[in-house]
């Protein structure tokens, strides 16, 4: 059966800006700072995933208490808020506010469903407040993706029903949440990281909307 779409969703991190990459530094200067090996293909697994569920993948299994692990995540978490203060909308990712401007004018109702807890700020700092009908973000819901709860509560908050939403992602957990709450999923970046998705695009740049509403 054909969709008829009536939202789109972004994710944020990786999509509308570059922020993947901050998170990267943040998370890199932490691991520097213990002595644990963590490299750019390690970061890879932790696009669009969860601030402690990041902190568990990085640690690998090393033995740290939960008050040490609490510290951890609120020095990571301090280097990228160092970061994200920089940020101006001349940050955003080439084609991001054309897309975002010709969704609009279509009519279609627009959000953002981040799983950062700092989605707010970098959204405020890319002067991309009043785009958006409804923010998510690392506050809305308690279970992350993979799980499609943040995306079920975005259209809920648009008054959209999953099935007529689509969703702009990076991340392999990101497609996975999309497709579990039964939207159509845009991948951004290489097949081998969003190949599941309904739509691949190499960048935000490279998306084409009259291929996805044909
Ligand atoms: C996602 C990022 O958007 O947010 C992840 O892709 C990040 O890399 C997650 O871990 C949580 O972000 P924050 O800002 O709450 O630590
Ligand atoms: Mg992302």
């Amino acid at each position: 059966m054909k969709r008829i779409l009536k939202a789109f969703i972004f994710d944020l991190d990786g999509v509308i800006t570059d922020t993947a990459e901050f998170h990267y530094q943040a998370w890199k200067r932490l691991a520097d700072e213990e002595g644990i090996p963590f490299t750019r293909k390690d970061n890879e697994e932790l696009r669009g995933v969860s601030r402690e569920r990041s902190l568990e993948l990085l640690l690998g299994g090393r033995e740290y208490t939960a008050e040490e692990k609490k510290l951890l995540m609120e020095r990571k978490n301090q280097y990228y808020q160092e970061l994200i203060a920089t940020i101006t909308p001349d940050d955003l990712l080439p084609g991001a506010a054309d897309l975002i401007k010709n969704i609009k004018e279509n009519g279609y109702k627009l959000a953002v469903a981040s799983a950062s807890k700092n989605a707010k700020t970098v959204i405020k700092n890319l002067g991309l407040v009043e785009a958006f009908d409804h923010i998510s973000d690392g506050y809305s819901v308690e279970k992350g993706k993979p799980a499609p709860d943040l995306f079920l509560f975005t259209a809920d908050k648009m008054g959209v029903l999953p099935e007529s939403c689509a969703v702009f992602e990076d991340a392999r957990s990101g497609i996975k949440a999309a497709q579990a709450a039964n939207m159509l999923a845009i991948g951004i970046g290489p097949v081998d990281r969003v190949g599941a998705a309904d739509y691949v695009y190499d960048t935000i740049a490279d998306v084409d909307l009259n291929e996805i509403l044909e």
